[in-house]
């Protein structure tokens, strides 16, 4: 989907701000009883690991996740926004399952085997189907989308993902009438994923971490299955081998690593929902107006170049921006209600 320049949806750099809202998720983890989990991570995870037989950090840190230039179609509107330096995108990660820090999953990710994988699509369709690691980035076209990612935590960036639409891999599975909502799930697989193996260093989740969208949302065309980013498949940290990215919502919506996709007729459960309902919806669209418990969504961190902590303030848009191409399925909703 391209990324007009004429809309709202082209944002201006603005004044560089706090980090202080960086830190308050983590704050719930600790109400919730799993005190300092990033505090404690680096001297959890050995003893943890060791009992299993694993040290996810000697035999893991020297090694890096390989990764393989993609052929792709490029995104023709890329110049119209300033990029998230890959350096970035790859290495300021929310990805539980590796730590709760934000640069837990890079350190952590690196030995991560997805050596064999498989995506099954199931449940309430006609054609269920099983993808394998190659499948994924062979059986549907690639293409580049640069796209808006908007956390919850009210910071952002821009990637240039690659991937394929998920209505694609749906339509594949000939879903039936009674297809109203798809489930996702990441690999639940504690010996690779140290935060799987202990709730203190997965921030008290039960895992594995599951998601859901209506198959309506699912079946737009901004619903993005991505395979890589900067042209090249995934790194470890940011889902791979296959993740969602749903950009008109909330970052947690966008799932990674995924190993399971269902049509259910019911509501399927989401993980943030499931641990904070009053503050995780299941919507999770992206809305200034509909402020979390703790904090502002009015505004967000855009993350681009400069040091880490050069981030820019600026206004947070409905849906992220991407309301001509979304609202509309939300027209019949009340969206405070329906956070
Ligand atoms: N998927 C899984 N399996 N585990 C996670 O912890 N974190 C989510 C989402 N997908 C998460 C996940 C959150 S909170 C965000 S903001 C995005 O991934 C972050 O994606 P990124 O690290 O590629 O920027």
């Amino acid at each position: 989907m391209l990324i007009k320049s004429s809309k709202q949806s082209d944002l201006k750099e603005h004044q560089v701000t706090d980090e202080s809202v960086y830190l308050q998720r983590r704050e719930l983890i600790k109400k919730m009883g799993f005190v300092g989990a990033g505090t404690l991570l680096s001297s959890a995870i050995p003893s943890v690991a060791n009992a299993k037989g694993i040290d996810f950090f000697s035999s893991k840190a020297e090694k890096t996740f390989q990764r393989y230039a993609l052929n792709f179609t490029a995104d023709s509107s890329k110049n119209s926004e300033i990029l998230t330096p890959e350096a970035k995108v790859t290495s300021h990660n929310n990805f539980y399952e590796f730590g709760t820090s934000k640069s837990d999953p890079v350190k952590n990710s690196q030995g991560f085997n997805v050596k064999p994988w498989q995506l099954k699509i199931s449940g309430e369709c006609d054609n269920p189907y099983t993808l394998d690691l190659d499948d994924l980035t062979k059986s549907f076209a690639l293409e580049e989308r640069i796209y808006r990612l908007r956390c919850v935590e009210a910071w952002s960036m821009v990637i240039p993902w690659v991937g394929f639409e998920l209505a694609k891999l749906l339509q594949k599975a000939q879903p039936n009438s009674r297809a109203k909502y798809v489930a996702f799930e990441t690999l639940h697989d504690p010996e690779q994923m140290p935060g799987q193996a202990s709730r203190r260093i997965g921030g008290g989740i039960d895992y594995p971490y599951v998601e859901g969208l209506r198959i309506d949302e699912a079946m737009n065309p901004l619903a993005l299955m991505s395979v890589g980013l900067y042209g090249k498949t995934l790194p470890a940290q940011n889902g791979a081998p296959i993740r969602l990215v749903v950009p008109w919502k909330y970052g947690f919506k966008s799932i990674k690593s995924i190993v399971a996709i269902k049509f259910t007729q019911s509501r399927p459960t989401s993980t943030w929902n499931v641990l904070a309902p009053s503050e995780y919806g299941f919507y999770a669209n992206v809305n200034p107006e509909v402020d979390h418990p703790r904090w502002s969504q009015a505004s967000e961190r855009r993350i681009t170049s400069g040091g880490l902590f050069a981030r820019n303030r600026i206004d947070t848009l409905p849906f992220n921006g991407y309301g001509e191409e979304v609202a509309d399925m939300y027209r019949n909703l009340d969206l405070r209600k329906n956070f």
